[in-house]
């Protein structure tokens, strides 16, 4: 959708009060090519302003963090009125929300793991790892410990984790850091196992208790709670062998996320049924599993 007269379109709309605050939608893109200023608004659309762009581009920048109107008329040199209705111009089309004043700043609910061991496997979500653990690190700071299968390896280098501040084990039988049985400590200091993403192959390690290799081995000496994220094509998922071993390791008292949409590497697209969960689900929903979830295994 192209709207070049964006701005000079609203401007019989009610000004902002002075406290209100704005702040960019975290689901908009700016892109400036010559005098043009491309803003994409990912749920909505595509549009160009065609004037006042310097303005709008100055607003665009400072809303990273929110802002009032006399806020932004005071950092841009220009009138409270001009700013005011670029600003409700702006909202009306969804690329910044508003944030009032008066409430609180919403924080990331804090989540009662502290040490969390997290098993990735060579399922492609694997590569979800990295902003997985930005934000567990970032934002929630929680120690990370990460168990990387051998294919999770030729997926993503763990350098990258561990720049990030995880540390991240794959094989059992080496000592490091004055650790000489890393199954056994890592099951042990761990409060949550989070197994994201589990390939069909690992869950076949797990359900059969393989005790094969460190993250097979940390599940089974662990006493704290396991929660697993198969991720597969929706093929896969449906097979038989590999539903029976998704109800197995129900039974045995683990936490299985179930499917939602993903990615597919063959069809190039997102597919409803190709078991994923992103990143962003996993940081929501770890407060809940931390007031809901116990491990039942004896
Ligand atoms: C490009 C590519 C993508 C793959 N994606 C998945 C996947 O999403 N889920 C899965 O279960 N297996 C997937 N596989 C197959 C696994 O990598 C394979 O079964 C492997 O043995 C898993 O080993 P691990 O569970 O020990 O990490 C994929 C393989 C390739 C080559």
């Amino acid at each position: 959708m192209v709207d070049e007269d964006m701005i000079v379109r609203s401007p019989d709309l009610a000004l902002p009060r002075p406290s209100d605050r704005f702040v960019r939608a975290p689901d908009v893109l700016v892109m400036t090519c010559g005098g043009a200023l491309s803003i994409r608004v990912v749920s909505y659309g595509e549009f160009v302003i065609a004037k006042h762009v310097e303005t709008v581009r100055a607003i665009l920048y400072i809303t990273l963090v929110p802002s009032t109107m006399p806020e932004l008329a005071s950092k841009l040199n220009l009138s409270e009125h001009l700013v005011g209705v670029i600003l409700v111009s702006l909202f009306a089309k969804r690329v910044l929300i508003s944030v009032n004043a008066t409430e609180p700043r919403k924080e990331i609910p804090s989540i009662p793991f502290r040490r969390i061991c997290l098993g990735i496997s060579g399922a492609i979500h694997v590569l979800g790892t990295i902003q997985l653990v930005a934000t567990l690190r970032t934002s929630v700071n929680v120690e990370l410990e990460v168990i990387a299968t051998s294919n999770a390896r030729r997926f993503i280098d763990p350098n990258v984790l561990e720049y990030l501040g995880a540390r991240v084990w794959s094989d059992s039988h080496a000592m490091r850091d004055g650790i000489r049985v890393p199954h056994i400590w890592l099951g042990e200091q761990s409060d949550l196992l989070l197994i994201a993403p589990a390939s069909a192959n690992t869950l076949q390690r797990l359900a059969s208790g393989a005790c094969s290799d460190l993250l097979s081995l940390v599940a089974a000496t662990t006493s704290a709670p396991i929660v697993i994220a198969p991720s597969m094509h929706p093929a896969m998922w449906n097979y038989k062998p590999v539903a029976r071993n998704v109800s197995v390791l129900r039974e045995a008292g683990m936490f299985l996320l179930e499917p939602s949409i993903g990615y597919s590497v063959s069809q190039q697209c997102m597919e409803p049924g190709a078991c994923a969960v992103s990143a962003a689900n996993i940081t929501d929903i770890l407060p809940w599993l931390g007031r809901n979830i116990v491990r039942t295994r004896t």
